[in-house]
């Protein structure tokens, strides 16, 4: 048999365990919350996807698609000989980790099994598609829009999403391998400035909600594919010239992403990036419109930003409206959102021309990260009452009143074992309930109920209808 080992969470995942979890269903519901007053509806999408959605969307030469991407390749081929090698690999593999028995089954002379594991393998991925778990969800989401024609619904969609999303990157501080996001995106005919205001000010309105302290929105237009590709290569003829000052990575980049040099945090790189020619001097008359109309719109909304010329973004399909929202007490990750617009994006994914969309993701695990660093964590509720049953009289009408305290809405705790009063007490007190709720043979006798409010010790003898109006009221904060 195998050896005993234990298992840890993989490099660059975690758990988020109780309480902490609580903190984050409070988040994801407040978003929910606020993101349904502005008419955003939830979606929920795969977590994998093929390879290829994402080199389109995102872009073949970005980060992300060239070096962060977990893909893998499909169990499904067409060739049964090979789902019956994968099948009986995977059989034996789960009965024996051990490596032996799968060489000797690859090995074997099965006439049904080529000769080794390796050339099987390669011969099993040649035939399977690729496939990746999502890196972001804005390909994903604009998939499904596309397949389900959802061009056709009235007006523009407004969708939401919350899970987890994956990317090789090196884990640190607010960066994770797996982490989770909290996205929207509008999809539709209209591309008004309004709407790019709109969701800014819903993104700031969860932030403000959520206690997320100092902020700062940074925005900025990208031109679109009319003005752009002139602007890119008088930056690239710009850098060229001073190619030799620049460091590895911007030097690839001229030819390959030239954008993204204005990314670069390289200090040396700072002056010369500085005297690049900005695109703001570079935008053709619509998109300069687009922008300005945006700017009045954030101001009739008192949305107060700073305009960044150099916010470019890792992603390959924004166009126009570009922007990012930073937070305190995260270090170099300080980026709790990023987003912009991607009018061309549905018609390159294989939809309807004319389509446009706008969106953003938060980091979840940043967000809460600042929150947390902040010490603006809310009192989220915990345990309303624990019930200090003594003696075996006592316990039917205490499972009795544990059903009747729950049904009303409330937590109750009930020990499934007897226990010694003062144990009961620091056991309710340690979970941190609100009330104890004590039934002894006594109170069982005359149907009658201790309730021991547990911050300040006081106590008094209850029925049961006087016991429930008496926690409905403590929850609605209208007694003493
Ligand atoms: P993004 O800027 O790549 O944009 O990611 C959005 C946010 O996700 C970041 O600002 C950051 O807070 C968080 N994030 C990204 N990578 C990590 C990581 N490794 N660990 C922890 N947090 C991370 C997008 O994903 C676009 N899809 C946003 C969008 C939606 N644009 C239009 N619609």
């Amino acid at each position: 048999m195998s050896e005993k080992r234990q298992f840890k969470a993989i490099k660059g995942t975690r758990d988020i365990l109780p309480p902490d979890s609580a903190v984050w269903n409070w988040f994801e519901q407040t978003a929910r919350q606020v993101f349904e007053s502005y008419g955003f509806r939830d979606i929920r999408l795969p977590i994998f996807e093929e390879t290829e959605l994402f080199a389109r969307a995102v872009g073949a030469e970005t980060d992300i698609v060239g070096k962060e991407m977990f893909s893998f390749f499909s169990q499904f081929t067409s060739d049964e000989r090979f789902e019956d090698l994968e099948q009986r690999l995977h059989e034996e593999l789960a009965r024996d980790p051990g490596e032996e028995k799968i060489r000797a089954l690859v090995d074997s002379n099965d006439p049904q099994i080529p000769g080794t594991l390796s050339q099987a393998a390669a011969k099993v991925r040649r035939s399977g598609e690729s496939l990746t778990l999502r890196p972001e969800a804005t390909a994903g989401s604009v998939r499904a829009y596309i397949e389900h024609g959802m061009h056709t619904l009235p007006g523009n969609q407004k969708l939401y999403y919350i899970g987890p999303m994956f990317r090789r990157e090196r884990p640190q501080k607010g960066r994770y391998r797996q982490f989770y996001q909290v996205g929207a995106e509008v999809l539709g005919p209209s591309d008004a400035p309004g709407i790019d205001a709109e969701i800014l000010e819903m993104l700031l309105a969860l932030f403000n909600r959520v206690g997320l302290a100092n902020t700062k929105l940074y925005i900025n237009s990208i031109g679109c594919k009319d003005c752009r590709p002139a602007y890119v290569e008088l930056l690239r003829e710009e850098l060229r010239k001073v190619k030799d000052q620049l460091g590895a990575d911007s030097q690839r980049r001229i030819e390959t992403n030239t954008l993204r040099v204005l990314d670069s945090k390289l200090p040396e790189e700072q002056p010369i990036i500085e005297k690049l020619p900005r695109i703001s001097e570079h935008l053709c008359a619509a998109c300069r419109d687009h922008f300005e109309k945006l700017k009045i719109e954030l101001a009739l909304r008192e949305i107060v930003y700073e305009e960044n010329w150099r916010l470019v973004r890792g992603l390959d399909y924004y166009t126009r409206t570009t922007f990012e929202v930073t937070a305190a007490g995260l270090g170099s990750q300080n980026a709790v959102c990023g987003g912009g617009r991607y009018d061309g994006l549905v018609e390159m994914l294989g939809g309807p021309a004319g389509v446009k969309g706008i969106g953003f993701a938060i980091g979840t695990d940043r967000a809460i990260l600042s929150i947390q660093e902040g010490g603006n964590l809310p009192r989220l509720a915990g345990l309303d009452v624990f019930i200090a049953w003594m003696g075996a009289q006592a316990y039917p009408a205490a499972v009795r009143i544990a059903q009747k305290i729950r049904a009303r809405g409330f937590s109750a705790e009930l020990p499934p074992e007897e226990m010694k009063f003062r144990k009961s007490l620091g056991l309710a007190d340690k979970l941190g309930a609100r009330f104890a709720l004590i039934l002894g043979e006594d109170e069982a006798a005359t149907s009658t109920y201790t309730l021991k409010r547990l911050a300040d010790a006081h106590q008094e003898k209850l029925g049961e209808a006087a016991l429930l109006d008496t926690l409905e009221a403590e929850r609605k904060g209208t007694r003493a």
